[in-house]
């Protein structure tokens, strides 16, 4: 099952349409930018690493659609910084529109179809690159884990996240190659529940043992003895280790502190920005209200009216996270990249 996939004879970008699962496996081609745009923004496709692939090849089908009356650079300038409006906290958005910056630069002054054919290959080395960098990331993980071990994981970061593995559940699959028995715990994550409907999905699929849990259940399964080990995924570490993921972790990060369980966060080099100094540098998106009293309910679970606070990240402080689990192995702030 992939994520998502660049066609270019039709050009498009396609991807496996997220707000429709656990029900229907549905692929949806975003033909325009506009499109690729909305699907970012409401959540379509979500997850650091998919968002910034996905991000890359929509900036090529945009430009690949250039008529001769447009001025390519600025046509390029333009998308670039729309697509970088679509979400704000995942650094891996910005990243991957740099990379295509870098080869625009590199090619500007080529005949337009060269150009357009450097952006392709630049965005299918985007996506083939993230997949080899979270089977690393799988690999590294992979030698924390032992058998019967269980691991206790917060939003989706796996495969649905990125274009292969993931990052959080990159080790689970890597161990689960080895022959590692594992049971995993997945919080359903409030308020869009990815992973009720993305990690328990994606890892029942993979026939591993996998318990969902509601979010406020998590100290009761750590209290119990059932997990050994926490990883989770995420959105931006500042330089100084504070980490940007998906709303709770931050609880969960403090929860496993308190049972003495290791608390790992895992992520490509490219999360790390060294440009934001602190967790509180962070841009922190806040979502709309209907996601907390709305969404998934027959009738409104909330008074009509009432104030509701809705980040869609926290930020965990870099002395609660154990390790950063990276293509290059496992390290620990100050990083020197
Ligand atoms: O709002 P989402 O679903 O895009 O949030 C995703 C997360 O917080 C993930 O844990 C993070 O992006 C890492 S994905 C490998």
């Amino acid at each position: 099952m992939e994520t998502l996939y660049l066609d270019h004879d039709k050009n498009t970008v396609v991807i496996l349409d997220q707000n429709l699962l656990p029900q229907k496996i549905e692929y949806l081609p975003l033909t325009d930018i506009h499109q690729v745009w909305a699907a970012i923004r409401e959540l379509k496709v979500r997850g650091a690493p998919a968002i910034g692939v996905v991000a890359a090849m929509g900036l090529y089908i945009e430009m690949k659609n250039t008529s001769s009356q447009d001025s390519f650079e600025e046509k390029f300038n333009a998308a670039c910084k729309y697509l970088s409006t679509s979400r704000p906290t995942a650094v891996n958005l910005d990243w991957a529109l740099a990379q295509m910056t870098e080869v625009y630069e590199a090619n500007k002054t080529k005949p337009i179809p060269e150009i357009i054919t450097a952006l392709g290959d630049a965005a299918d080395k985007i996506a083939a690159d993230d997949t080899n960098i979270c089977r690393r990331i799988g690999q590294h993980g992979a030698t924390l884990l032992k058998e019967g071990m269980g691991i206790l994981t917060h939003c989706n970061a796996g495969a649905l996240a990125a274009t292969k593995y993931g990052t959080a559940l990159a080790p689970i699959y890597i161990a689960k190659e080895q022959g590692l028995n594992l049971r995993v715990y997945a919080d359903e994550t409030r308020p869009v529940l990815q992973g009720a409907r993305l990690t328990a999905f994606e890892l029942h699929q993979a026939s591993i043992d996998t318990t969902l849990i509601c979010d406020n259940m998590a100290a009761t399964v750590m209290a119990k003895g059932l997990v050994d080990v926490v990883f989770v995924g995420c959105d931006r570490v500042a330089a100084n280790g504070d980490t940007a993921n998906k709303i709770g972790t931050y609880g969960v990060a403090v929860l496993a502190k308190n049972f003495g369980i290791p608390f790992y966060v895992c992520a490509p080099l490219s999360t790390i920005d060294m440009a934001t100094a602190t967790g509180d540098d962070i841009v922190i998106e806040e979502r709309d209200p209907a996601e907390v009293t709305d969404l998934w309910y027959r009738e409104p679970m909330a008074p009509k009216g009432v104030k509701v606070f809705n980040p869609a990240f926290d930020v965990t402080p870099a002395n609660f996270i154990s390790g950063y689990i990276t293509e290059n192995g496992i390290i620990l702030p100050p990083f020197s990249l």
